[in-house]
């Protein structure tokens, strides 16, 4: 009896440790001197363990093992992005970037954040519900290039009237319009270019990725040729909303011309 009654108990913890081993399902947040970023994606990926848990010391290895586990990017979108990255790293050449380092305001940090302040308002880097609510008021059920757009004209505006330092470089702008496309093809269609608004909300507010609301690792690679085709989709419509012609000047023309 008593032997059964092991073998059942060691039965079950090995069915755990299968169930643990799945790093889709292996998620808890940073740890006391880990660091985290202005990413939500990076941010998730580290709360997964996709990326190094301490969110320190990226490589460019980590990197492209890290998104292509996690969501089927392709070896050279990753060293696309690694390069922006490291950009941020104070020291000069160095080979890794650790999640703050993204923080440094107008280097690949910008204002008129999602889900996030400007950094003249405070911590550009947390999570900050009021933003985000701005954000979202502007989606539908399903998020799509038009309500994406949306949202970002709106996210400007308030910033601009709220934020006497305001700015927004021309790499800032290509980065808003490839974050809603991006976000958009991973967690949704990247054909279609279409979310559910739950899974976008999920993954802002917990950091998460939202297997529980049915989302799996896209089958299709990313590309950085898909990334260009949906951030172009996006700053179409971008454009259209734009009637200031401060805003205008910038746009779809530089986001093409940066992509190239
Ligand atoms: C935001 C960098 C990968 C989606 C940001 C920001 C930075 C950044 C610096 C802050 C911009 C700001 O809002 O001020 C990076 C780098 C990446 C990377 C260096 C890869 C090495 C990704 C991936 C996705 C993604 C893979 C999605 C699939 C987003 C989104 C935001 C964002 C949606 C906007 C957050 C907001 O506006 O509140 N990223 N990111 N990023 N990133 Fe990433
Ligand atoms: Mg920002």
């Amino acid at each position: 009896m008593r032997l059964a009654a092991f073998l059942s108990l060691a039965v079950a913890a090995a069915a755990v440790n299968v169930s643990n081993s799945d790093p889709f399902e292996q998620w808890h947040g940073p740890k006391a001197g880990d660091v985290r970023g202005p990413c939500p994606f990076l941010n998730t990926f580290a709360n997964h363990g996709f990326l190094p848990r301490t969110g320190k010391y990226i490589t460019l290895d980590d990197l492209t093992n890290g998104l292509f586990n996690a969501v089927n990017f392709d070896a050279n979108i990753s060293a696309f992005l690694f390069d922006f990255a490291i950009s941020t790293n104070p020291e000069p050449n160095s080979t890794w970037f650790s999640l703050d380092h993204l923080t440094r305001h107008n280097v690949l940090e910008h204002d008129a954040s999602l889900s996030r302040v400007d950094a003249f308002h405070g911590h550009a880097d947390i999570f900050n519900q009021e933003a985000f609510d701005e954000t979202r008021s502007h989606w539908g059920d399903i998020v799509n290039v038009e309500s994406g757009a949306a949202a970002i004209v709106a996210r400007m505006k308030t910033c601009k009237s709220t934020n006497p330092q305001y700015s927004l470089s021309q790499l800032g702008e290509a980065f808003i319009l490839g974050e809603t496309a991006a976000f958009i093809s991973i967690l949704g269609d990247a054909e279609a270019l279409t979310v559910e608004k739950t899974r976008v909300e999920y993954l802002f507010q917990n950091e998460r990725l939202p297997t529980e609301l049915g989302w799996k690792r896209p089958e299709a690679q990313f590309t950085t040729d898909i990334l260009v085709r949906n951030l172009q989709a996006v700053a179409v419509e971008y454009q259209k909303r734009l009637n200031s012609t401060v805003l205008r000047k910038r746009g779809v023309d530089y986001a093409e011309r940066l992509m190239d």
